[in-house]
Protein backbone atom coordinates (compact mmCIF):
# COMPACT_ATOMS: atom_id res chain seq x y z
CA UNK A 1 0.00 0.00 0.00
CA UNK A 2 1.36 3.36 -1.22
CA UNK A 3 1.70 5.67 1.78
CA UNK A 4 -0.74 8.78 0.85
CA UNK A 5 2.36 11.39 0.34
CA UNK A 6 3.25 9.02 -2.01
CA UNK A 7 -0.41 8.24 -3.60
CA UNK A 8 -0.67 12.30 -3.89
CA UNK A 9 3.17 12.48 -5.47
CA UNK A 10 2.18 9.59 -8.07
CA UNK A 11 -0.91 11.37 -8.85
CA UNK A 12 0.43 14.51 -9.80
CA UNK A 13 1.64 15.55 -13.37
CA UNK A 14 2.72 19.11 -13.86
CA UNK A 15 3.23 20.35 -17.43
CA UNK A 16 5.78 23.60 -17.33
CA UNK A 17 4.67 24.37 -21.44
CA UNK A 18 1.12 25.24 -20.17
CA UNK A 19 -0.19 28.37 -20.37
CA UNK A 20 -2.45 27.65 -17.05
CA UNK A 21 -0.07 28.72 -13.81
CA UNK A 22 1.72 26.28 -12.05
CA UNK A 23 0.38 26.87 -8.88
CA UNK A 24 -3.22 25.90 -10.20
CA UNK A 25 -2.45 22.73 -12.18
CA UNK A 26 -1.37 21.69 -8.69
CA UNK A 27 -4.04 23.20 -6.82
CA UNK A 28 -6.50 21.42 -9.61
CA UNK A 29 -4.92 17.71 -9.74
CA UNK A 30 -4.70 17.86 -5.49
CA UNK A 31 -8.42 19.26 -5.84
CA UNK A 32 -9.16 16.35 -8.28
CA UNK A 33 -7.55 13.49 -6.35
CA UNK A 34 -9.93 14.44 -3.34
CA UNK A 35 -12.77 14.67 -4.99
CA UNK A 36 -12.19 11.11 -6.47
CA UNK A 37 -11.56 9.59 -3.37
CA UNK A 38 -7.91 9.07 -4.13
CA UNK A 39 -6.57 11.00 -1.12
CA UNK A 40 -9.08 10.37 1.60
CA UNK A 41 -10.54 12.64 4.36
CA UNK A 42 -7.97 12.74 7.22
CA UNK A 43 -5.08 12.46 5.65
CA UNK A 44 -1.89 14.68 6.38
CA UNK A 45 -0.44 15.97 3.03
CA UNK A 46 3.40 15.94 2.71
CA UNK A 47 5.40 19.42 4.12
CA UNK A 48 5.66 22.16 1.37
CA UNK A 49 8.95 21.37 1.42
CA UNK A 50 8.62 18.13 0.37
CA UNK A 51 6.73 18.88 -2.43
CA UNK A 52 8.70 21.52 -3.55
CA UNK A 53 11.93 19.04 -3.78
CA UNK A 54 9.66 16.37 -5.40
CA UNK A 55 7.57 18.64 -7.54
CA UNK A 56 10.61 20.72 -8.46
CA UNK A 57 8.54 23.64 -7.33
CA UNK A 58 8.97 27.23 -5.51
CA UNK A 59 7.48 26.65 -1.84
CA UNK A 60 5.58 30.02 -2.95
CA UNK A 61 4.00 28.38 -5.61
CA UNK A 62 2.80 25.21 -3.19
CA UNK A 63 1.83 27.60 -0.36
CA UNK A 64 -0.38 29.65 -3.63
CA UNK A 65 -2.28 26.48 -4.11
CA UNK A 66 -2.52 25.16 -0.53
CA UNK A 67 -4.33 28.31 0.34
CA UNK A 68 -7.00 27.97 -2.22
CA UNK A 69 -7.82 24.61 -1.28
CA UNK A 70 -7.84 25.79 1.89
CA UNK A 71 -9.91 28.67 0.96
CA UNK A 72 -12.37 26.26 -0.68
CA UNK A 73 -12.39 23.49 2.59
CA UNK A 74 -10.42 20.66 0.68
CA UNK A 75 -7.30 21.37 2.83
CA UNK A 76 -7.32 22.29 6.87
CA UNK A 77 -3.96 23.60 8.15
CA UNK A 78 -3.59 22.69 11.95
CA UNK A 79 -0.72 24.81 13.30
CA UNK A 80 2.59 22.90 14.03
CA UNK A 81 1.02 19.90 12.71
CA UNK A 82 0.40 20.29 8.83
CA UNK A 83 -1.85 20.09 6.54
CA UNK A 84 -5.10 17.63 6.04
CA UNK A 85 -7.28 16.87 3.82
CA UNK A 86 -10.78 17.88 5.30
CA UNK A 87 -12.57 15.86 7.44
CA UNK A 88 -15.89 16.16 5.74
CA UNK A 89 -13.96 14.27 2.64
CA UNK A 90 -13.70 11.16 4.40
CA UNK A 91 -14.94 7.99 3.58
CA UNK A 92 -15.38 8.52 -0.25
CA UNK A 93 -15.28 5.48 -2.50
CA UNK A 94 -11.97 5.45 -4.78
CA UNK A 95 -13.48 5.63 -8.60
CA UNK A 96 -10.62 4.44 -10.19
CA UNK A 97 -12.66 1.88 -12.19
CA UNK A 98 -12.93 3.61 -16.02
CA UNK A 99 -16.49 3.64 -16.39
CA UNK A 100 -17.08 5.73 -12.90
CA UNK A 101 -15.38 8.62 -14.53
CA UNK A 102 -16.34 9.08 -17.37
CA UNK A 103 -19.47 10.86 -17.39
CA UNK A 104 -22.74 9.29 -17.70
CA UNK A 105 -24.41 9.43 -21.15
CA UNK A 106 -27.99 10.40 -21.75
CA UNK A 107 -28.85 6.99 -22.77
CA UNK A 108 -27.51 5.28 -19.91
CA UNK A 109 -29.25 7.48 -17.14
CA UNK A 110 -32.47 5.61 -15.96
CA UNK A 111 -35.89 7.49 -16.79
CA UNK A 112 -36.07 8.26 -12.81
CA UNK A 113 -33.35 10.49 -13.01
CA UNK A 114 -34.20 12.29 -15.97
CA UNK A 115 -37.17 14.40 -16.94
CA UNK A 116 -39.77 12.09 -19.34
CA UNK A 117 -39.17 15.13 -22.05
CA UNK A 118 -35.50 14.06 -21.93
CA UNK A 119 -35.78 10.98 -23.67
CA UNK A 120 -36.44 12.92 -27.16
CA UNK A 121 -33.03 14.29 -26.61
CA UNK A 122 -31.60 10.21 -27.03
CA UNK A 123 -29.36 10.39 -30.33
CA UNK A 124 -28.89 13.78 -31.06
CA UNK A 125 -25.45 14.25 -32.08
CA UNK A 126 -23.59 17.59 -31.22
CA UNK A 127 -20.29 16.06 -32.06
CA UNK A 128 -20.35 17.55 -35.63
CA UNK A 129 -20.31 21.02 -34.43
CA UNK A 130 -17.22 20.53 -32.52
CA UNK A 131 -14.52 23.21 -32.95
CA UNK A 132 -11.99 21.90 -35.34
CA UNK A 133 -14.51 19.06 -36.97
CA UNK A 134 -14.11 18.58 -40.58
CA UNK A 135 -16.82 19.98 -42.39
CA UNK A 136 -16.19 18.56 -45.87
CA UNK A 137 -19.63 18.44 -47.38
CA UNK A 138 -21.69 19.35 -44.31
CA UNK A 139 -24.83 21.12 -44.88
CA UNK A 140 -25.43 24.49 -43.76
CA UNK A 141 -21.47 25.17 -43.63
CA UNK A 142 -19.36 27.57 -45.14
CA UNK A 143 -16.34 28.45 -45.28
CA UNK A 144 -16.65 32.10 -44.14
CA UNK A 145 -13.87 32.83 -46.28
CA UNK A 146 -15.98 35.54 -47.86
CA UNK A 147 -17.30 36.92 -44.67
CA UNK A 148 -16.16 40.96 -44.54
CA UNK A 149 -13.83 40.74 -41.30
CA UNK A 150 -12.32 43.76 -41.80
CA UNK A 151 -15.53 45.82 -41.55
CA UNK A 152 -16.88 43.82 -38.76
CA UNK A 153 -14.14 44.43 -36.61
CA UNK A 154 -14.24 48.05 -37.24
CA UNK A 155 -17.91 47.79 -36.21
CA UNK A 156 -16.91 46.20 -33.10
CA UNK A 157 -14.14 48.39 -32.00
CA UNK A 158 -16.52 51.37 -32.98
CA UNK A 159 -18.99 49.71 -29.99
CA UNK A 160 -16.32 48.48 -27.85
CA UNK A 161 -14.00 51.36 -27.73
CA UNK A 162 -16.96 53.47 -25.37
CA UNK A 163 -19.20 50.65 -24.33
CA UNK A 164 -22.53 52.63 -23.06
CA UNK A 165 -24.64 52.21 -19.77
CA UNK A 166 -27.04 50.60 -22.40
CA UNK A 167 -24.52 48.45 -23.82
CA UNK A 168 -24.08 46.90 -20.57
CA UNK A 169 -26.70 46.59 -18.95
CA UNK A 170 -29.56 43.72 -19.34
CA UNK A 171 -30.26 45.71 -22.48
CA UNK A 172 -34.02 45.46 -24.48
CA UNK A 173 -36.40 42.41 -23.42
CA UNK A 174 -37.44 42.50 -27.34
CA UNK A 175 -33.87 43.26 -28.45
CA UNK A 176 -32.30 45.94 -29.36
CA UNK A 177 -34.68 48.83 -31.37
CA UNK A 178 -31.78 49.84 -34.22
CA UNK A 179 -31.65 45.96 -34.75
CA UNK A 180 -35.59 45.18 -34.90
CA UNK A 181 -36.11 48.54 -36.69
CA UNK A 182 -33.50 47.34 -39.71
CA UNK A 183 -34.99 44.01 -39.49
CA UNK A 184 -38.58 45.30 -39.84
CA UNK A 185 -37.25 47.22 -43.12
CA UNK A 186 -35.19 43.93 -44.79
CA UNK A 187 -37.77 41.67 -44.33
CA UNK A 188 -40.52 44.05 -45.54
CA UNK A 189 -38.37 44.55 -48.99
CA UNK A 190 -36.49 40.88 -49.34
CA UNK A 191 -39.99 39.03 -47.98
CA UNK A 192 -42.85 41.37 -48.70
CA UNK A 193 -43.46 41.02 -44.96
CA UNK A 194 -45.12 44.57 -43.49
CA UNK A 195 -44.69 44.84 -40.06
CA UNK A 196 -43.50 47.28 -37.16
CA UNK A 197 -40.25 46.66 -35.03
CA UNK A 198 -42.54 46.22 -32.54
CA UNK A 199 -43.19 42.95 -33.91
CA UNK A 200 -39.82 41.57 -33.78
CA UNK A 201 -38.11 39.87 -31.37
CA UNK A 202 -34.36 39.29 -30.99
CA UNK A 203 -33.24 35.71 -29.81
CA UNK A 204 -30.26 33.52 -29.84
CA UNK A 205 -30.83 31.93 -33.59
CA UNK A 206 -34.10 29.97 -34.78
CA UNK A 207 -33.74 27.21 -32.78
CA UNK A 208 -34.35 28.65 -29.50
CA UNK A 209 -37.79 30.46 -31.56
CA UNK A 210 -38.91 26.93 -31.72
CA UNK A 211 -38.21 25.94 -28.51
CA UNK A 212 -39.62 29.44 -27.00
CA UNK A 213 -42.53 29.06 -29.51
CA UNK A 214 -43.46 25.01 -28.32
CA UNK A 215 -43.44 26.28 -24.88
CA UNK A 216 -45.62 29.08 -25.30
CA UNK A 217 -48.21 26.98 -27.80
CA UNK A 218 -48.13 24.19 -27.32
CA UNK A 219 -50.43 22.10 -24.57
CA UNK A 220 -48.75 17.58 -23.71
CA UNK A 221 -50.08 15.76 -26.76
CA UNK A 222 -50.94 18.66 -29.02
CA UNK A 223 -50.87 17.66 -32.34
CA UNK A 224 -48.83 18.98 -34.57
CA UNK A 225 -48.28 18.98 -38.24
CA UNK A 226 -44.30 18.45 -39.53
CA UNK A 227 -43.17 18.04 -42.70
CA UNK A 228 -41.47 14.56 -43.34
CA UNK A 229 -38.88 14.57 -44.42
CA UNK A 230 -37.90 17.94 -42.15
CA UNK A 231 -35.79 19.82 -40.00
CA UNK A 232 -35.13 17.51 -37.20
CA UNK A 233 -33.94 20.13 -34.62
CA UNK A 234 -37.13 21.59 -34.84
CA UNK A 235 -39.17 18.20 -34.48
CA UNK A 236 -37.40 17.34 -31.22
CA UNK A 237 -38.06 20.87 -29.63
CA UNK A 238 -41.92 20.90 -30.30
CA UNK A 239 -42.12 17.23 -28.60
CA UNK A 240 -39.61 18.10 -26.06
CA UNK A 241 -42.79 20.27 -25.23
CA UNK A 242 -45.22 17.14 -25.81
CA UNK A 243 -46.18 17.45 -29.36
CA UNK A 244 -47.61 14.53 -31.07
CA UNK A 245 -46.18 15.22 -34.15
CA UNK A 246 -48.44 14.40 -37.26
CA UNK A 247 -45.90 13.52 -40.59
CA UNK A 248 -47.21 14.77 -43.55
CA UNK A 249 -45.60 13.96 -46.81
CA UNK A 250 -44.31 16.23 -49.35
CA UNK A 251 -44.81 16.68 -52.56
CA UNK A 252 -43.51 18.74 -55.31
CA UNK A 253 -45.86 21.89 -54.16
CA UNK A 254 -44.68 21.15 -50.76
CA UNK A 255 -46.08 19.84 -47.47
CA UNK A 256 -49.13 17.78 -47.94
CA UNK A 257 -51.97 19.73 -46.83
CA UNK A 258 -54.70 17.17 -48.08
CA UNK A 259 -53.25 14.73 -45.76
CA UNK A 260 -53.18 16.61 -42.75
CA UNK A 261 -56.62 17.57 -43.52
CA UNK A 262 -57.73 13.49 -43.54
CA UNK A 263 -55.54 12.71 -40.42
CA UNK A 264 -55.89 15.25 -38.19
CA UNK A 265 -57.56 18.53 -39.17
CA UNK A 266 -57.22 20.24 -36.18
CA UNK A 267 -54.43 20.18 -35.04
CA UNK A 268 -52.50 23.04 -33.72
CA UNK A 269 -49.63 23.97 -34.72
CA UNK A 270 -47.49 23.32 -38.26
CA UNK A 271 -44.24 23.75 -39.05
CA UNK A 272 -43.00 24.41 -42.26
CA UNK A 273 -39.89 25.86 -44.76
CA UNK A 274 -42.25 26.88 -47.59
CA UNK A 275 -39.31 28.87 -49.38
CA UNK A 276 -36.78 25.91 -49.65
CA UNK A 277 -38.30 22.51 -48.29
CA UNK A 278 -35.73 21.78 -45.66
CA UNK A 279 -33.96 19.05 -46.69
CA UNK A 280 -35.53 18.40 -50.30
CA UNK A 281 -35.63 22.07 -51.47
CA UNK A 282 -38.72 21.99 -52.94
CA UNK A 283 -40.44 25.38 -53.19
CA UNK A 284 -44.04 25.50 -51.73
CA UNK A 285 -46.68 26.80 -54.77
CA UNK A 286 -48.65 29.71 -54.03
CA UNK A 287 -51.87 27.43 -54.29
CA UNK A 288 -50.71 25.41 -51.63
CA UNK A 289 -49.59 28.53 -49.56
CA UNK A 290 -53.36 29.84 -49.67
CA UNK A 291 -54.78 26.53 -48.33
CA UNK A 292 -52.07 26.64 -45.47
CA UNK A 293 -53.13 30.14 -44.23
CA UNK A 294 -56.71 29.21 -44.45
CA UNK A 295 -56.48 26.01 -43.12
CA UNK A 296 -54.85 28.11 -40.02
CA UNK A 297 -57.46 30.63 -39.98
CA UNK A 298 -60.21 28.31 -39.55
CA UNK A 299 -59.12 26.16 -37.18
CA UNK A 300 -57.50 28.96 -35.01
CA UNK A 301 -54.00 26.62 -35.52
CA UNK A 302 -50.44 28.85 -35.51
CA UNK A 303 -48.28 28.30 -38.47
CA UNK A 304 -44.09 28.61 -37.83
CA UNK A 305 -42.70 29.48 -40.82
CA UNK A 306 -38.91 28.57 -40.81
CA UNK A 307 -37.12 31.08 -43.15
CA UNK A 308 -33.42 30.30 -42.50
CA UNK A 309 -31.80 30.54 -45.87
CA UNK A 310 -34.08 32.56 -48.42
CA UNK A 311 -31.44 34.33 -49.12
CA UNK A 312 -29.59 32.28 -51.10
CA UNK A 313 -31.85 31.57 -54.56
CA UNK A 314 -30.16 30.70 -57.47
CA UNK A 315 -33.08 30.24 -59.97
CA UNK A 316 -36.67 30.31 -59.74
CA UNK A 317 -39.03 33.21 -58.37
CA UNK A 318 -38.75 33.77 -54.53
CA UNK A 319 -42.06 34.09 -53.51
CA UNK A 320 -43.07 36.41 -50.62
CA UNK A 321 -43.03 34.73 -47.25
CA UNK A 322 -46.26 32.89 -45.98
CA UNK A 323 -46.23 35.87 -43.32
CA UNK A 324 -46.69 38.21 -46.16
CA UNK A 325 -49.90 36.93 -47.35
CA UNK A 326 -51.55 36.21 -44.32
CA UNK A 327 -54.62 38.21 -43.39
CA UNK A 328 -55.29 36.44 -40.33
CA UNK A 329 -52.54 37.07 -38.12
CA UNK A 330 -51.84 32.82 -38.23
CA UNK A 331 -48.50 33.07 -39.06
CA UNK A 332 -45.25 33.35 -36.87
CA UNK A 333 -41.93 34.01 -39.04
CA UNK A 334 -38.94 32.88 -37.77
CA UNK A 335 -35.24 33.86 -39.11
CA UNK A 336 -31.87 33.68 -38.43
CA UNK A 337 -28.46 35.48 -39.04
CA UNK A 338 -26.57 31.61 -38.94
CA UNK A 339 -26.62 31.69 -42.53
CA UNK A 340 -25.86 34.86 -43.99
CA UNK A 341 -23.50 36.20 -41.46
CA UNK A 342 -22.05 33.23 -39.00
CA UNK A 343 -23.92 30.51 -36.65
CA UNK A 344 -21.80 31.49 -33.85
CA UNK A 345 -23.33 34.78 -33.84
CA UNK A 346 -26.40 32.98 -32.43
CA UNK A 347 -28.79 35.95 -33.51
CA UNK A 348 -32.08 35.22 -35.22
CA UNK A 349 -36.03 36.97 -34.85
CA UNK A 350 -39.05 35.85 -34.88
CA UNK A 351 -42.06 38.25 -36.19
CA UNK A 352 -44.87 38.00 -34.27
CA UNK A 353 -48.90 38.70 -35.03
CA UNK A 354 -49.64 41.54 -32.17
CA UNK A 355 -51.30 38.91 -30.18
CA UNK A 356 -48.56 37.01 -29.49
CA UNK A 357 -46.00 39.96 -28.36
CA UNK A 358 -46.20 40.16 -24.73
CA UNK A 359 -46.92 36.43 -23.49
CA UNK A 360 -43.57 35.55 -26.15
CA UNK A 361 -41.82 38.74 -24.28
CA UNK A 362 -42.73 37.19 -20.53
CA UNK A 363 -41.47 33.63 -22.02
CA UNK A 364 -38.52 35.20 -22.97
CA UNK A 365 -37.91 37.22 -20.01
CA UNK A 366 -37.81 33.83 -17.92
CA UNK A 367 -35.98 32.27 -20.33
CA UNK A 368 -32.82 34.79 -20.63
CA UNK A 369 -33.56 38.05 -22.00
CA UNK A 370 -32.03 39.35 -25.42
CA UNK A 371 -28.78 37.83 -26.73
CA UNK A 372 -25.44 40.47 -26.28
CA UNK A 373 -26.68 44.19 -26.88
CA UNK A 374 -22.61 44.59 -28.39
CA UNK A 375 -23.25 41.74 -31.24
CA UNK A 376 -26.85 43.27 -31.56
CA UNK A 377 -25.48 46.78 -32.16
CA UNK A 378 -22.75 45.73 -34.66
CA UNK A 379 -25.37 43.95 -36.22
CA UNK A 380 -27.51 46.67 -36.63
CA UNK A 381 -24.49 48.75 -38.18
CA UNK A 382 -24.01 46.27 -40.79
CA UNK A 383 -27.27 46.12 -41.85
CA UNK A 384 -28.18 49.32 -41.66
CA UNK A 385 -24.79 50.91 -43.20
CA UNK A 386 -25.29 49.02 -46.34
CA UNK A 387 -22.88 46.31 -45.84
CA UNK A 388 -25.41 43.41 -45.68
CA UNK A 389 -27.25 43.47 -48.67
CA UNK A 390 -23.86 43.59 -50.53
CA UNK A 391 -22.93 40.55 -48.48
CA UNK A 392 -25.64 38.28 -49.44
CA UNK A 393 -24.89 39.34 -53.29
CA UNK A 394 -21.59 38.38 -52.71
CA UNK A 395 -22.29 34.83 -50.72
CA UNK A 396 -25.36 34.15 -53.39
CA UNK A 397 -22.76 34.05 -56.57
CA UNK A 398 -20.30 32.87 -54.68
CA UNK A 399 -23.03 29.34 -53.14
CA UNK A 400 -24.04 29.46 -57.02
CA UNK A 401 -20.65 29.01 -58.54
CA UNK A 402 -19.56 26.59 -55.61
CA UNK A 403 -22.77 24.25 -56.52
CA UNK A 404 -21.72 24.66 -60.13
CA UNK A 405 -18.39 23.56 -59.69
CA UNK A 406 -19.14 20.58 -57.38
CA UNK A 407 -22.04 19.36 -59.43
CA UNK A 408 -19.87 19.50 -62.61
CA UNK A 409 -17.27 17.28 -60.32
CA UNK A 410 -19.45 14.89 -59.34
CA UNK A 411 -20.92 14.10 -62.31
CA UNK A 412 -17.67 13.64 -64.41
CA UNK A 413 -16.33 11.24 -61.36
CA UNK A 414 -19.46 9.78 -59.95
CA UNK A 415 -22.56 10.42 -62.24
CA UNK A 416 -22.78 6.77 -62.87
CA UNK A 417 -23.31 6.20 -59.06
CA UNK A 418 -25.09 9.24 -57.81
CA UNK A 419 -28.07 11.15 -59.47
CA UNK A 420 -27.60 14.53 -59.17
CA UNK A 421 -30.00 17.30 -59.26
CA UNK A 422 -28.64 20.88 -59.11
CA UNK A 423 -30.65 23.06 -56.50
CA UNK A 424 -32.39 26.13 -56.88
CA UNK A 425 -31.85 27.66 -53.32
CA UNK A 426 -30.05 26.46 -50.28
CA UNK A 427 -26.80 25.63 -49.35
CA UNK A 428 -26.63 21.69 -50.25
CA UNK A 429 -27.26 19.40 -53.26
CA UNK A 430 -29.41 16.06 -53.01
CA UNK A 431 -27.33 13.22 -54.42
CA UNK A 432 -29.72 10.25 -54.99
CA UNK A 433 -28.11 6.28 -54.33
CA UNK A 434 -28.71 3.57 -56.12
CA UNK A 435 -32.17 2.22 -54.65
CA UNK A 436 -31.18 -0.68 -53.13
CA UNK A 437 -28.38 1.46 -50.78
CA UNK A 438 -28.75 2.08 -47.25
CA UNK A 439 -27.75 6.02 -47.16
CA UNK A 440 -26.98 5.96 -43.55
CA UNK A 441 -24.71 3.39 -43.21
CA UNK A 442 -22.63 5.29 -46.56
CA UNK A 443 -23.04 8.07 -44.74
CA UNK A 444 -21.66 7.01 -41.59
CA UNK A 445 -19.21 5.13 -43.06
CA UNK A 446 -17.66 8.15 -45.17
CA UNK A 447 -17.71 9.80 -41.80
CA UNK A 448 -15.35 7.24 -40.64
CA UNK A 449 -12.83 8.59 -43.84
CA UNK A 450 -13.56 11.85 -42.50
CA UNK A 451 -15.90 12.80 -45.30
CA UNK A 452 -19.13 14.01 -44.06
CA UNK A 453 -22.84 13.98 -45.17
CA UNK A 454 -26.43 13.38 -43.97
CA UNK A 455 -28.52 11.03 -44.60
CA UNK A 456 -31.84 11.81 -46.33
CA UNK A 457 -33.21 8.77 -44.63
CA UNK A 458 -32.23 10.73 -40.87
CA UNK A 459 -34.52 13.27 -41.94
CA UNK A 460 -37.61 10.91 -42.67
CA UNK A 461 -40.04 10.15 -40.21
CA UNK A 462 -43.32 7.73 -42.20
CA UNK A 463 -42.31 8.69 -45.38
CA UNK A 464 -39.80 6.61 -47.20
CA UNK A 465 -38.17 8.14 -49.77
CA UNK A 466 -35.08 6.48 -51.61
CA UNK A 467 -32.01 6.88 -50.44
CA UNK A 468 -29.81 9.84 -50.93
CA UNK A 469 -26.82 11.70 -49.20
CA UNK A 470 -26.94 15.39 -48.39
CA UNK A 471 -24.13 17.34 -49.87
CA UNK A 472 -23.14 20.73 -48.86
CA UNK A 473 -21.42 22.64 -51.73
CA UNK A 474 -21.40 26.44 -49.71
CA UNK A 475 -18.03 25.08 -47.71
CA UNK A 476 -15.79 23.51 -50.92
CA UNK A 477 -14.45 26.65 -53.14
CA UNK A 478 -14.49 25.73 -56.65
CA UNK A 479 -10.52 25.17 -56.88
CA UNK A 480 -10.80 22.18 -54.35
CA UNK A 481 -13.96 20.77 -55.91
CA UNK A 482 -11.75 18.57 -58.01
CA UNK A 483 -9.82 17.12 -55.22
CA UNK A 484 -12.60 16.43 -52.53
CA UNK A 485 -14.80 14.85 -54.92
CA UNK A 486 -11.72 12.40 -55.70
CA UNK A 487 -11.61 11.91 -51.85
CA UNK A 488 -15.48 11.19 -51.83
CA UNK A 489 -14.42 8.77 -55.02
CA UNK A 490 -11.87 6.87 -53.02
CA UNK A 491 -14.00 6.15 -50.12
CA UNK A 492 -16.71 4.47 -51.75
CA UNK A 493 -14.03 2.74 -53.94
CA UNK A 494 -12.40 1.44 -50.83
CA UNK A 495 -15.56 1.01 -49.06
CA UNK A 496 -17.12 -1.47 -51.71
CA UNK A 497 -19.45 0.61 -53.89
CA UNK A 498 -17.19 1.58 -56.64
CA UNK A 499 -15.45 -0.70 -58.92
CA UNK A 500 -10.90 -0.26 -58.42
CA UNK A 501 -9.75 2.85 -60.30
CA UNK A 502 -8.18 1.21 -63.30
C1 LIG B 1 -33.81 24.46 -41.76
C2 LIG B 1 -33.13 25.18 -40.64
N1 LIG B 1 -33.84 26.02 -39.91
C3 LIG B 1 -33.29 26.68 -38.88
C4 LIG B 1 -31.98 26.52 -38.55
C5 LIG B 1 -31.54 27.19 -37.30
O1 LIG B 1 -30.48 27.94 -37.25
P1 LIG B 1 -30.00 28.74 -35.98
O2 LIG B 1 -30.55 28.15 -34.72
O3 LIG B 1 -28.52 28.66 -36.06
O4 LIG B 1 -30.51 30.15 -36.17
C6 LIG B 1 -31.18 25.65 -39.30
C7 LIG B 1 -29.76 25.45 -38.98
O5 LIG B 1 -28.97 24.84 -39.64
C8 LIG B 1 -31.78 24.96 -40.38
O6 LIG B 1 -31.08 24.09 -41.15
Amino acid sequence: MKSPAGLLLSGIELDRANSIPLYRQLYLQIRKQILSGRIQGGVRLPSTRTLSKELSLSRITILNAFDQLIAEGFLASRTGAGTYVGTEWESRGIADDESQRQPPRLSDLSQSVLSLRSHHFQGVSYADWAPGSPTSFLPSHSTYDAFPQPVWKRLMNRHLHKPTKAMLGYGELQGLQALRTAIAEYVFDARGIDCSAEQVVIVSGAQQAFNLLGMLLLNPQDPVWMEDPGHIAARIALQAQGAQVVPLRIDDQGIDIQQGLAQCPDARLVFTTPSRQHPLGITMSYARRQALIDWAAHHQSWIIEDDCDSEFRYSGRLLPALYAMDQWARVIYVGTFSKVLFPSLRLGYVILPHSLIEPFCTLRAVMDRSPPTLLQAVTADFMCEGHFLGHIRRLRTLYQARQQALVEQLQQQLGGFFTITPVEAGMHLIAWLPPELDDDAIAKALARHNIHTYALSDYCLEHVLPPALLIGFAGTPENQAQERVEALAQALREMGYLQPAT
